[in-house]
Parts: C-alpha cells; structure tokens; sequence
C-alpha cells in the first residue's frame, strides 16, 4: 500500500492496523457479512415492522396478550432471534469497522472491539433466552387480569 492508495475495506488487517499478507481473511468475511445479513435484514425487518404495525389492529393491538401470541409460536420466535442476531452481530461489526477506521491508539481501539463484543455478546445471549423461556403465567397468582388468570388456570 502506497501513501496514495487506501486498502480496500475487505482487505485483512493486523492487530495496529496494517494490511496483513498471510491466515483467512476475516475482514473479507465480516464485509460479506454486512452485505448478506444486510438483504435478510431487509426482509426481517420490514416483515417485522408490517406484521406489528399494519395487520390487524395495527400499532392500537400492541400490548402483553400480542407479545404473548406472538411468542407461543416458534415461527415467531425464530423470526425474532435470528433478526436479533443478525442485527446484533452486523451492528457490532459495523461499529467495529468505524472504531478501526477512527480510532488511532492501540490500547482504546483493542479496548473499544472488546466492549462491542462483548455487549453484543451479553445481549445476544439475553435476548434469546428471554424469546426462548417467555412464560406468559410466569406469576400469574399475583396478576388482576381476567383473561390471563382463564388462560392460565386451564393450562
Ligand atoms: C435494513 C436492514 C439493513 C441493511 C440493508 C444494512 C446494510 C448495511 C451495509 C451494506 C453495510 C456496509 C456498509 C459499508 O461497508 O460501507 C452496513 C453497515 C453498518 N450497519 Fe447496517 N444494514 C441494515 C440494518 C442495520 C441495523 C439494524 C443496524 C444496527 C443494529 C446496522 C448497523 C450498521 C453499522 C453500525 C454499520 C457500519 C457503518 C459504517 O461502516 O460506516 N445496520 N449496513
């Protein structure tokens, strides 16, 4: 690389930052990565955003018995986690590829990517246990709503 010419954005990169020459290229996999997620996440999230927003009710039929619908269904639930971690990795990684590009100091930038990973990581795991273990009786003795108390009794 010549002061002139930038590396392309896909081109593997050391530790400090250089072009590496040598071992898989990860960066040409995390820029796949961005375009690929990117298509399915049109379609996650528009899926997601019409579903919700347009059918039925719309916006007015939002509350806990939609949410609890919603995830008695393991389309829905499948739906949902894997929009959650593709958003999340694809987030994270472009965030990473922004701390790269503006982030000069060795110690901050490593500092930074660790912190991306690891909250991606932490909300990822999060997120699909709370998709995944949703129990909408979960306390039902303490609750006053008619319907959920039916529902539950004849579980
Ligand atoms: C509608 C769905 C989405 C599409 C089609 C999409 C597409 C893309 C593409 C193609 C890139 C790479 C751009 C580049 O390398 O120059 C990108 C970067 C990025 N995306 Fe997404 N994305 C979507 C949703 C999201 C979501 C939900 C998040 C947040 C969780 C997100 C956060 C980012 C970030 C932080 C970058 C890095 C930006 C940069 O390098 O300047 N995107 N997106």
């Amino acid at each position: 690389m010549t002061a002139e010419t930038l590396a392309a954005p896909r081109s593997p990169r050391t530790p400090e930052g250089g072009v590496r020459r040598k071992g898989a290229n990860l960066e040409k996999w995390g820029w796949i990565y961005m375009r690929a997620s990117g298509v399915l996440l049109v379609v996650l999230i528009f899926g997601h955003l019409f579903v919700n927003l347009m059918l039925g009710e719309g916006i007015h039929g939002i509350d806990f018995a939609f949410v609890a619908g919603k995830y008695a269904s393991p389309f829905w639930q499948w739906w949902d986690v894997t929009m959650l971690w593709l958003a999340l990795i694809h987030g994270a990684n472009g965030m990473r590829t922004i701390v790269n590009d503006y982030v000069t100091g060795a110690t901050p930038r490593k500092v930074l990517v660790w912190a991306l990973g690891i909250a991606a990581a932490f909300l990822i795991v999060l997120g699909t246990l709370v998709v995944f273990t949703f129990d909408p009786c979960l306390g039902v003795e303490n609750s006053t709503t008619d319907w959920l108390i039916e529902l539950c009794s004849a579980q």
